[in-house]
């Protein structure tokens, strides 16, 4: 086969492949076949009382005006596997019963990376990301328990 042949045989290809692409193409096709605008988002807004940015303020509000307890009920989450669900010990020390102030004091040390009892370096990364914010919440609800 000769060159321009080859180059025929490809031009017309191409040509064929764009008039397919063009003569079929639907003008009503938006490309995201999950719109939901105009009528569909007044309705999923009704349903779902207000619109995707009247939600989240809604949230945004709720989670500043929850107490430190409730944020620190939230973190504590993370500690239950070591300090039980209601602070009673188990790997690490009961924290029930302790000073909010001396929990508080506590953390600020782990996070600094100062060393307490013999595994303190197992809280060394658990304190390590924590907030001043996220420090009195936790201790905040740790004096609740
Ligand atoms: C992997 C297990 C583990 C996790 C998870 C963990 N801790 Fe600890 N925690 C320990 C251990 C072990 C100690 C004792 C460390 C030492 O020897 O200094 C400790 C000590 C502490 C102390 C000091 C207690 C005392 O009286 O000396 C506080 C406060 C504390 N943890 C809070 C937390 C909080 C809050 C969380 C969750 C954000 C958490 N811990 C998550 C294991 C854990």
């Amino acid at each position: 086969m000769n060159t321009n042949v080859i180059v025929a045989a490809f031009t017309i290809a191409v040509t064929v492949i764009i008039w397919l692409g063009t003569t079929n193409n639907d003008e009503s096709w938006t490309g995201n076949r999950n719109v939901c605008v105009g009528d569909c988002y007044e309705a999923w807004k009704a349903e779902n009382g207000g619109s995707i940015a009247d939600i989240e303020r809604v949230k945004q509000e709720a989670l500043a005006a929850a107490s430190p307890e409730a944020l620190g009920e939230t973190y504590y989450g993370q500690c239950i596997a070591c300090h039980g669900g209601n602070g009673e010990g188990g790997i690490g020390p009961k924290l029930a019963g302790q000073a909010v102030s001396d929990i508080a004091d506590k953390l600020i040390g782990y996070r600094a990376g100062e060393p307490r009892g013999a595994q303190s370096a197992m809280m060394w990364p658990v304190a390590k990301p924590m907030t001043d914010d996220d420090i009195g919440n936790i201790a905040a609800y740790i004096g609740t328990l």
